[in-house]
């Protein structure tokens, strides 16, 4: 197994936040299955993989959502960039053209440390600040809900998302 084709789960993923830890876990897991799967269970592994992708992100863009985060913020356009990247591979991998899917794991692999430590812990912490509960999606006692400031994302406010 390729080390450019798997992830490893270390402390540097945790992000504190349990739930967002568990989905991360699995996804770590189903990028790995996928790169060690058998080449005929190499499709429905990545549509797995695909399919959890799909639910990691609703998860984050609902809270994002619940916090007033509008919908233009990057963190939403950085998941469906990635996820139309991922359904066009499985696209082609149902016509045959399987070596997209390597590629395809091999851009994952590079990409989703950086996502999670800026995005994600950006959201992370946003989501602490306004007392909003993961497990239970909704506001903790108390909480004062205001979107004044979006969570960071990793760079000044007024350049692009990388
Ligand atoms: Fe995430
Ligand atoms: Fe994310």
């Amino acid at each position: 197994m390729s080390a450019t084709h798997t992830l490893s789960w270390s402390d540097e993923l945790l992000l504190g936040d349990a739930r967002t830890d568990h989905t991360h876990q699995e996804f770590v897991d189903l990028v790995n299955a996928t790169t060690a799967a058998a080449s005929d269970q190499k499709l429905p592994v990545y549509q797995q993989l695909l399919a959890h992708t799909v639910e990691h992100f609703a998860q984050e863009e609902r809270w994002m959502a619940a916090c007033g985060i509008q919908p233009d913020f990057c963190h939403f356009g950085q998941h469906t960039s990635v996820l139309q990247v991922m359904q066009e591979v499985e696209r082609r991998a149902l016509n045959g053209e399987m070596a997209y899917i390597d590629s395809m794991i091999e851009a994952l692999v590079e990409w989703f440390p950086g996502h999670a430590n800026s995005m994600d812990a950006g959201l992370v912490s946003y989501l602490q600040e306004k007392g909003y509960d993961t497990a239970t999606e909704t506001f903790k006692e108390g909480a004062v809900v205001d979107s004044a400031a979006l969570p960071s994302c990793g760079h000044a406010p007024d350049q692009p998302c990388a």
